[in-house]
């Protein structure tokens, strides 16, 4: 096992009913900003929950924060909480309000150009305002991590920055909450959370067994319960447990002591910079190609996934990891996101700008061993046309 420094403060408050508890966990004295997407929160109530549980409190509101939050919109809101004086954020939301909302926090507290946090990939937060979340959509693990992504529409930029100063105070955990999701969205969230595990675990073994059997819990839980939620939407139990399965799977208890790849990622935001796709979306096309292009580097691993998480033992190695492959992508399939960048109606044409842009970022030498390299992803995207 490599060594590691597992740090995670953020408080978890699961359950039915749990917004009504979030005013015990803000500042008496305090100054909120209630930050927020689309509308989403007014339709199904979560809205009217929240101003409820946060009556006798200053607070004012910023909405509309897009899907892959961008510079600009955040902007806005860092210039309102300066105006306002707000000593408090709570995120209303999916990943993307939390993400803004670290953002937010950080960039409001610092003295140069906010952007400059995603060009350092948040070395430079020395401070961030306290904030909080009321998480609607399980996928991204943003309620109880430090990072976040933010997208410059203007020049079609796709980074994410991590500090420590970034771990909401709080995440409200309702799974109750997550009934109204768009089927679209509940598929992107367990393919979301399932290539998170994926990213921490497909790499090589170091012998972290707890780590590794973790991993294949929080897979096969996303297996099992993710049609669940497709199938019957308003089933509690269902939706606890992918609730909390995407929590963990990228709340740093699995990836603490393993290598970590996140090239599929890296490649992903530039598709989504780039293309406007959803960010589960790009996952599901790039993440099957990338363990078929470096099925030699990966393979005691894809062997063990094999086994241990679709049961295939038969068979030579390439036979059971091919066939293990193939499992994952009609697991994506079956959650509704499909695979072949075709399917989004892109095609051959569109992989040179993709590379471009991972060249211009510097995105040259991803993945656990450093050696997907601008030839390796141009093969992963070929793959996946
Ligand atoms: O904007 P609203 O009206 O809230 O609607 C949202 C949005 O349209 C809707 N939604 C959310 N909860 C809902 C709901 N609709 C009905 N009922 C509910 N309960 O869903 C849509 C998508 O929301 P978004 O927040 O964009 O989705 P997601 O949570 O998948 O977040 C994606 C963003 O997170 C980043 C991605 O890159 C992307 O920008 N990521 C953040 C990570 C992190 N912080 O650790 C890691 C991830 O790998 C990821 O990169
Ligand atoms: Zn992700």
């Amino acid at each position: 096992m490599l060594n590691f420094d597992f740090y995670n403060p953020t408080q978890i408050l699961f359950g039915q009913g749990q917004i009504a508890a979030i005013a015990k966990h803000i500042p008496a004295s305090a100054r909120v900003l209630l930050v927020y997407g689309g509308g989403s929160i007014k339709q199904n109530g979560v809205y009217d929950e929240v101003v409820a549980a946060l009556a006798g409190f200053t607070v004012t509101e910023f909405a509309g924060i897009e899907p892959n939050p961008s510079y600009e919109t955040l902007m806005r809101a860092i210039a309102q909480v300066k105006a306002e004086k707000i000593d408090f954020l709570l995120a209303v939301g999916g990943g993307s309000v939390i993400d803004g909302t670290k953002f937010i926090a950080a960039g409001a507290l610092l003295d140069t150009d906010p952007w400059t946090i995603l060009e350092k990939r948040g070395s430079n937060i020395s401070a961030a305002l306290p904030f909080g979340a009321v998480l609607t959509l399980p996928a991204t693990g943003s309620e109880m991590n430090s990072g976040g992504v933010v997208t410059r529409k203007s020049t079609q930029e796709k980074y994410s920055f991590m500090s420590r100063k970034c771990f909401p105070k709080f995440a409200v955990l309702d799974p109750s909450k997550t009934y109204s999701l768009p089927t679209r969205q509940v598929g992107n969230g367990v393919v979301d959370a399932f290539a998170h595990v994926m990213e921490q675990y497909m790499t090589y073994p170091v012998g972290a067994k707890v780590q590794d059997r973790f991993a294949e819990g929080l897979l096969l839980t996303l297996i099992e319960e993710g049609p669940q939620a497709l199938a019957n939407p308003d089933d509690y139990d269902v939706r606890a447990n992918i609730m909390w399965t995407a929590t963990l799977a990228l709340n740093g208890l699995i990836g603490a002591g393993v290598p970590q790849d996140w090239a599929t990622h890296m490649i992903g935001h530039e598709l989504t910079a780039l293309h406007n796709l959803d960010h589960a979306q790009t996952l599901a096309i790039v993440l099957p190609s990338m363990l078929r292009v470096r099925k030699d580097a990966k393979r005691a691993k894809l062997l063990q996934f094999a086994e241990r998480v679709w049961n295939l033992s038969g068979g030579d190695e390439d036979t059971r990891i091919e066939a293990a492959i193939t499992r994952t992508e009609e697991f994506f399939e079956q959650m509704g996101v499909k695979t072949r960048l075709g399917d989004y109606g892109l095609g051959a044409r569109d992989v040179d700008g993709v590379l471009a842009a991972l060249e211009a970022h510097r995105m040259v030498k991803l993945g656990e061993q450093r050696d997907v390299t601008l030839e390796v992803s141009r093969k992963v995207l070929e793959m996946s046309l």
